[in-house]
């Protein structure tokens, strides 16, 4: 933990595509301070570049220009092993579509990414085993993906993110594919997270997730704006 609280500090941060003669800013300067053991609700609309943020956090892409600093690690000054190590041991990652391997079960999935950090099989298992039954599935171990509902992938895929007991949980509309009942129960299942003591930065479109997060947050245009500029847009049809 850093000594002034915040666990991830981002200053200047620009994300730019080229997408052939188009220049797309998805973030455009953006600035933030996450507190150690915050919940954050990130909203903003389509395009907003809510995504785009998470996976620079997330370490899975870098900034055109701007600092990222997560737990006192510049992500912006690592090499690739050296991020692909911070990826492992500090966050996990949820997004919308669970991206669990459809030919293996619930057990197998959230053992797999194990393998990289060189637990043993048998310990594999049993961790694996541990989460599933933390999330609620117990009674689905050996279900395959399909034979599972969304809102069990889900379970699955949040179990798999908790593998390395990471500090940093992100989560890319994880209740975007649910339904509203199910929605709930990985909204809870999140704050069940954030009470243990991480802290976790959720995208979300569901208004109520504020009711279990810390800090509701919105983004406009690549920048994180006051929700009053934010409201005002909506209100002009942004
Ligand atoms: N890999 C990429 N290549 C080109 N443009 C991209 C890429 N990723 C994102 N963009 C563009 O950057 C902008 C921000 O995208 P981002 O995915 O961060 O938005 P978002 O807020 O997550 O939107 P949504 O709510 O639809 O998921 C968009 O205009 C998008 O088209
Ligand atoms: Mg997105």
């Amino acid at each position: 933990m850093t000594p002034n609280t915040s666990f991830i500090q981002a200053t200047g941060l620009n994300r730019t595509f080229q997408m052939g003669q188009t220049r797309v800013q998805a973030l455009a300067g953006l600035d933030l301070s996450v507190e150690a053991g915050s919940f954050w609700a990130l909203m903003g609309p389509s395009g907003s570049g809510k995504s785009t943020l998470l996976y620079l956090m997330g370490g899975l892409d870098r900034p055109t220009a701007g600092t990222i600093v997560v737990d006192g690690q510049t992500l912006t000054a690592l090499d690739e092993n050296a991020l692909a190590v911070y990826r492992r041991r500090t966050v996990g990652f949820v997004f919308q579509s669970f991206n669990l391997v459809p030919s293996l079960s619930a057990l197998e999935n959230v053992a797999f990414p194990m393998r990289f950090a060189r637990v043993p099989r048998r310990e594999r298992f049993q961790r694996a085993q541990a989460l599933l039954q933390r999330v609620g599935l117990a009674d689905r171990m050996y279900h395959k993906p399909t034979e599972l509902s969304g809102g069990q992938q889900q379970r699955v895929a949040i179990a798999r993110s908790l593998v390395n007991e990471p500090s940093l949980i992100l989560a890319d509309e994880p209740t975007g594919n649910l339904d509203s009942s199910s929605g709930h129960s990985i909204m809870q299942l999140l704050a069940e997270l954030h009470a243990g003591g991480r802290t976790v930065v959720v995208v979300t479109h569901d208004p109520r997730m504020a009711n279990y997060a810390t800090d509701t947050v919105h983004m406009l245009d690549g920048r994180i704006v006051e929700e009053s500029e934010y409201q005002a847009a909506l209100v002009a049809g942004d």
